[in-house]
């Protein structure tokens, strides 16, 4: 979702710091320990950036304190006059912070803005609490605090700081420590962090089936898993088969674990995402190679069943084993294919990631110069009042004839849309009133729902 600065009501050092990682509005707010939203009576909000942790989740709090409270991220970080004076050290075991009462209760060290430092140290030395954890900021004089306004904005060296201490932050708080899933025959590094249950996350490796998306610690319970696992393909219908590719429509209502483990999955090589659970508005589109042993996963791409924007794709991925073979461009096309099909236009969500962004660029590229090539008539733009009259495409089709040539000569696979057996996804009028929140499902309706559970 956007969201514009000024609705989120940071001030500005806050909205700063929100940019930094992956904020969450006040009705998203998960606990940065536990990842869980629910008790947000008893969840704490840093004051300086924004992040919640519940007080339950908290090693040496018990209760809401009354004054700001600032999360062990922001109370880690150093001040400017300690970069200056001790620059980047090494990250070593010393320097994790254990998970001691301080880290909740100190006062933080060091915002990024020096008049926000400089309010909150006096408070520190007013009260007289515990030494600073970094000590050469407590050995400053007090007037250097006070008079250090040099600095408003985050310099290189901050940020390699903030990053340190969150990474610092993250190991005291036993967050995600999954570094790679066995996924299929493949053991595949990950990106990013997703926010699986924390028993399974204190793993290096996480195991997921990649038919039913079912994710298991450990390597005995994958393997006997993998013996009894009820499918050889994504649950829901075929509705594309070329060769040896075929595309599955999953509901998000009907299979909503397996959609459910499928986000998280992908989130896992997307830095932005933030749908998890509220997975029924959604219709996943899932790429399969097949062979004898059955649908292996490739990528999907998610789609809102109703979309006030007209997005055709909320969420694309290729699983980076299968990147850069040309599935990406497939999944976009067919995305357009099933938006042609509905007599619709569509674009995807925005904003794009920065695969994403090349990945279309690079899609509409090929689609546009393959237009172009077989151009006979004159080009002509749709009258547009901010386009000057003047306006003149020129092609040099030198270069679209080579760029098409090259492309050719990849053999990359493509959609054909004599394969497809689909139809639009229409919508009951009382389920479409439930998505648009205005009454409940009634009639025990949600025994349509097929999830594999074992
Ligand atoms: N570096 C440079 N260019 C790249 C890269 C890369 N790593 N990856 C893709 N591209 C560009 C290239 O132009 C490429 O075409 P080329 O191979 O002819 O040069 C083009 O994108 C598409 O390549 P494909 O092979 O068709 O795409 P791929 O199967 O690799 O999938 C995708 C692209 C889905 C974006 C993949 O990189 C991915 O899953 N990334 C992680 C998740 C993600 O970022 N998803 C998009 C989020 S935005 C949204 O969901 C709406
Ligand atoms: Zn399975």
């Amino acid at each position: 979702f956007l969201v514009h600065a000024i609705c989120t009501e940071l001030n500005d050092i806050s909205l700063n710091l929100a940019r930094t990682y992956d904020w969450q509005c006040i009705d998203c707010k998960t606990c940065m320990a536990c990842q869980k939203k629910t008790g947000e009576e008893r969840m704490l909000i840093c004051a300086s950036c924004d992040r919640a942790l519940h007080v339950d989740c908290c090693p040496g709090i018990d209760s809401i304190p009354e004054d700001d409270w600032y999360c062990s991220i922001c109370s880690s970080m150093p001040s400017p006059s300690s970069i200056h004076s001790n620059p980047s050290p090494p990250l070593s075991n010393n320097d994790i912070a254990p998970r001691r009462k301080s880290t909740c209760q100190d006062p933080p060290l060091t915002p990024l803005s020096e008049n926000h430092s400089t309010t909150r140290r006096l408070r520190q030395k007013r009260k007289g609490e515990d030494q600073p954890i970094i000590s050469d900021v407590s050995n400053q004089p007090t007037s250097n605090f006070e008079s250090s306004t040099i600095r408003g904005t985050p310099s290189k060296a901050d940020k390699e700081m903030f990053d340190r201490a969150k990474l610092q932050a993250m190991v005291s708080l036993d967050l995600p420590k999954i570094s790679q899933i066995r996924f299929g025959d493949y053991l595949v590094d990950t990106w990013y962090v997703a926010p699986y249950p924390e028993e399974y996350s204190q793993h290096p490796i996480l195991y997921i089936c990649e038919y039913c998306m079912k994710y298991m610690k450990s390597k005995y319970v994958a393997g006997r898993h993998k013996v009894n696992c009820p499918i050889n393909h994504p649950p829901g219908d075929e509705i594309y088969r070329d060769g040896n590719i075929s595309i599955f429509e999953v509901d998000g209502r009907k299979n909503k674990i397996y959609c459910q483990n499928l986000c998280l999955l992908a989130k896992m090589f997307l830095d932005h995402k933030t749908l998890y659970y509220d997975v029924e508005p959604f219709l996943f589109y899932v790429m399969t190679e097949v062979d004898k042993h059955g649908c292996h996963f490739v990528g999907y791409f998610s789609k809102e069943k109703r979309s006030s924007m007209n997005y055709n794709v909320s969420c694309i991925l290729t699983m980076p084993i299968h990147q850069r073979k040309g599935y990406g461009q497939y999944l976009i096309d067919f995305s357009y294919l099933l938006s042609k099909q509905e007599g619709k236009t569509g674009s995807p969500e925005r904003p794009l990631s920065d695969l994403g962004l090349l990945s279309y660029r690079s899609y509409w590229k090929n689609v546009i110069f393959r237009e172009l090539q077989h151009q006979v008539d004159p080009i002509s733009i749709e009258d547009n009042t901010s386009i000057p009259k003047s306006y003149r495409l020129e092609m040099d089709m030198d270069v679209i004839n080579a760029h098409i040539k090259k492309m050719d000569e990849r053999c990359l696979p493509h959609v054909d849309p004599s394969k497809l057996t689909w139809t639009p996804f229409a919508l009951s009028r009382d389920r479409l009133a439930v998505l648009m929140g205005q009454q409940t499902i009634k009639n025990g309706e949600e025994h349509l729902d097929v999830d594999i559970v074992d």
